[in-house]
């Protein structure tokens, strides 16, 4: 079953509104010559409208970067799904590993994020991997499954429409990526994991790479079965980098 590839761009905290307005109005431009990949762009909560005005009309989508796990309420500095959906995004970036390592955000409180985006109609990319000393010891498999398993318990519903972002810590803003064939395999695994709950779900689920992706490595680590495109962080702030990985899908 063909899987459309899916590339999306991950600002962090970085840029200003001239820098989103810029950058995003030159990878809405570019876009338009690369048809068979979807994009998104995720840049941080208050660049979201600069962003969303620099790609109206054109076929890129928007994501934020994190979002509340409740709907509403007294949580100072929060931001509900709901709101990041009325000023236009379609996705939202859930457990990025600078958020479980810095933020303390657990495996629970990811897929409570996770189910709130789902409600509200976005599509969550949720983030999974190891870090270096999990790598290390040959845990990675274990690691993933403990990320997933409050997915799980959820149930066949917590995927039904999500996208899953596999983000090796020790590959992130590190120039150091996994290899094409060790993505291929953690993908693998996780397309495996994914089967036990729905295999039809698992099918269709769009496993994105994540990590040091870069115009000249994009291309192999793309070209992998289970590899369905890439959450692009530091490559992301140049146009014309993005927009060559963006062209790197098959
Ligand atoms: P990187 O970041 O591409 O700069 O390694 C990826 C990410 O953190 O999503």
């Amino acid at each position: 079953m063909a899987r459309r590839p899916l590339v999306v761009g991950n600002w962090k905290m970085h840029g200003s509104a001239v820098f989103a307005d810029e950058l995003s109005g030159a990878i809405a431009h570019g876009a338009d010559d690369i048809p068979n990949v979807d994009i998104a762009l995720c840049p941080s909560h208050l660049l979201l409208s600069t962003v969303a005005r620099g790609i109206k009309s054109s076929r890129i989508s928007l994501g934020a970067q994190t979002v509340s796990e409740y709907e509403q309420g007294a949580y100072t500095g929060e931001t509900s799904a709901s709101t990041l959906g009325e000023i236009g995004c379609r996705y939202v970036i859930v457990g990025h590993s600078e958020r479980r390592h810095l933020f303390g955000e657990s495996n629970t409180s990811v897929a409570a994020k996770s189910q709130a985006a789902i409600k509200a109609g976005l599509i969550p990319i949720i983030c999974l991997g190891e870090t270096q000393s999990e790598h290390s010891k040959g845990a990675t498999n274990s690691v993933i499954e403990a990320q997933l398993e409050p997915f799980v318990e959820v149930g066949v519903d917590a995927f039904k429409d999500v996208v899953i972002a596999y983000e090796p810590v020790w590959a992130i803003g590190t120039g150091e990526t996994a290899s094409p064939a060790q993505a291929q395999d953690v993908h693998a695994f996780i397309r495996s994991c994914l089967m036990k709950i729905d295999s039809r779900a698992a099918e269709l689920t769009r496993i994105l790479y994540g990590g040091s992706v870069k115009p000249d490595n994009a291309k192999d680590l793309f070209a992998r079965n289970d590899v369905d495109g890439g959450l692009i962080g530091g490559a992301s702030l140049n146009a014309e980098d993005f927009l060559q990985i963006c062209r790197s899908t098959p």
